[in-house]
């Protein structure tokens, strides 16, 4: 099994989306670290706080909730990746994501039909566009999915549903490209120290810290399963003992035990997304 580094350095051109907080941002940083040479291309509507030069890492502005701006956005990664990176292997990391708590359609039924566009249309939009070329060059697709997916998640349903939509369309995305040069992994992150509690409009401390992992953690777990060629995996052993479980469990009866579990979160004020 090839190490962590030597699978970073077979990419020549790394595509993330999200780079500019959290989980994106840890990845671009530790893409960089691991393969200096590689050229990083974000997509994100903020650009990513990460002292890297122009020519390493390019920004490109974009709210893939739009269609018409993932389609832009697509565009533009294909002109930079033709003249940064003519040749050689490509790893597109689709991370952009949100989630939110409260009572569907709670706070409105926009933000639900956005986080449906961000987390899935994006995802199978990005990755159709940009395939045929991944499949000219050799590559492989990363897909943020969730331990989320792996039952009905109660006062969080939406976003439970787009993860289980990611994960069970990146397996089978996978199997499809067998012999194409181009594989995909569906990473499953449990709770993770970022943004994203918050923005889900949780309280702070609403996740026990016992059960929360770093980004670092995550990233390396992630880059760990993608030498290994593995199509899925869990991050962190806890997550992976819940989701044994869960999975295992009559779907009805998980959506109960999520909705006890779930429930005892606070809801607070969802804040606007910073534009
Ligand atoms: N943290 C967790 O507990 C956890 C657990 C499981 C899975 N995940 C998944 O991990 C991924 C990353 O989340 P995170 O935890 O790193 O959260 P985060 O810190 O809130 O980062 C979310 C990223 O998504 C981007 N994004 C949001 N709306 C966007 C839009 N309309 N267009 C383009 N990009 C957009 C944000 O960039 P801009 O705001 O600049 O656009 C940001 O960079 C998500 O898919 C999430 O579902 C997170």
């Amino acid at each position: 099994m090839p190490s962590i580094p030597e699978t970073l350095r077979s990419f020549v051109a790394v595509i993330v989306t999200g780079g500019s907080s959290g989980l994106g941002k840890a990845l671009i940083e530790h893409t960089a670290k691991l393969n200096p040479a590689a050229c990083i291309c974000n997509l994100s509507r903020n650009k990513p706080d990460i002292n890297l030069p122009e020519h390493q890492l390019r920004h490109i502005a974009c709210d893939l909730e739009k269609s018409s701006e993932v389609v832009g956005g697509a565009g533009q990664v294909s002109a930079w990746l033709r003249e940064a990176a003519p040749a050689g292997r490509v790893l597109l990391i689709n991370n952009s994501g949100f989630g939110s708590y409260g009572k569907f359609p709670a706070p409105s039924l926009e933000h639900q039909l956005g986080m449906v566009d961000l987390n899935v249309r994006a995802v199978v939009h990005l990755t159709g566009l940009l395939l045929p070329g991944l499949k000219t060059r050799g590559g492989a697709i990363m897909n943020l999915a969730s331990t989320a997916a792996f039952q009905p998640t109660a006062y969080m349903a939406t976003y439970g549903a787009t993860k289980a939509f990611l994960l069970h369309w990146s397996l089978a995305l996978n199997e499809e490209l067998r012999g194409t040069g181009v594989r995909a992994l569906a990473v499953c992150p449990g709770p993770t120290a970022t943004n994203f509690s918050q923005r889900a409009g949780m309280q702070l401390g609403s996740v026990p810290d016992a059960l929360s992992m770093t980004c670092d953690e995550v990233v390396d777990a992630s880059f760990r399963a993608l030498a290994a060629g593995r199509a899925q995996v869990v991050t962190g052993w806890k997550n992976k003992a819940l989701v044994m479980f869960s999975a295992r469990v009559p779907k009805p009866l998980a959506a109960r035990g999520s909705a006890v579990m779930l429930k005892k979160y606070r809801l607070k004020q969802i804040r606007p997304s910073p534009p």
